[in-house]
């Protein structure tokens, strides 16, 4: 889901009066609720996703977020939220972060942004279930929520020397709780299975993202887009 608020370094980023030349990809854009966002903040954002328009994407480009399909070096802005749990089952070392990091240009940023599953409020708790109930539903394809600091944890070394901004906070985005009571619900779960007990959890104590962390990172300026 998308954020709200937007970390300040990468509003800041936004408010440029050069942020509409600015060459920017999402990847794992989805159904483009970010991308949108951040094309009415005047960037002009490609959206990169693995799945295909007819299933819902939005994006203009379809490809593995891996190993995207895009020139080395070109771009001075990869984003990607709610991406980096998709990828950690295949890639729990983080390598996919180095090919990112070759597709900037000197001096272009990474920004991923996660939900932190760290709240403590009922909707909250409901929210990383949800999250890891459909973890064990697809395990090849999708992992739990990861805090922000087991991210930082995982970090290559050589990668970590490249964050420049690190954070968590509040995240006000509103969750649809009806729509996902209603998905739960639609494949008739059997009652007291997981999936009835959290539609249920959910029916009565709503559903929120609740927090978020996100995590820039600088391509060195004086090797070319490389770590
Ligand atoms: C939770 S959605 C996030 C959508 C959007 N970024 C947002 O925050 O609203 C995750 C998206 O990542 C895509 N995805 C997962 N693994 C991918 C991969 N290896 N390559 C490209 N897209 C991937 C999924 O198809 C899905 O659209």
């Amino acid at each position: 889901m998308p954020f709200d608020p937007l970390p300040e370094s990468l509003t800041e980023l936004l408010g440029r009066p050069d942020t509409e030349r600015l060459r920017a990809v999402e990847l794992g854009c989805g159904d483009g609720r970010l991308l949108g966002l951040l094309r009415r903040s005047g960037l002009a954002c490609l959206g990169v996703d693995r799945m295909p328009r007819a299933a819902g994407s939005t994006a203009e480009v379809r490809g593995d977020a891996c190993q995207p399909p895009l020139r080395p070096g070109s771009l001075d802005l990869v984003l990607a939220a709610n991406l980096v749990r998709h990828l950690l089952p295949a890639q729990p070392t983080l390598g996919f972060l180095e090919t990112w990091l070759g597709l900037l240009k000197p001096g272009g940023s990474i920004f991923i942004l996660e939900d932190e599953p760290t709240g403590t409020t009922p909707a909250a708790a409901h929210y990383r279930d949800l999250q890891d109930f459909l973890a064990r539903l697809w395990p090849s394809a999708r992992g739990p929520l990861v805090t922000g600091s087991e991210f930082r944890r995982r970090l290559p070394p050589a990668v970590a020397t490249r964050v420049a901004d690190f954070g968590t906070g509040a995240n006000h985005w509103p969750q649809d709780a009806d729509a996902v009571v209603a998905m739960l619900r639609a494949g008739a779960p059997a009652a007291g299975g997981e999936a009835a007990r959290l539609a249920d959890a959910i029916a009565a104590d709503g559903l929120a993202c609740s927090r978020q962390w996100w995590c820039r990172l600088i391509a060195s300026q004086d090797l070319g887009g490389q770590t």
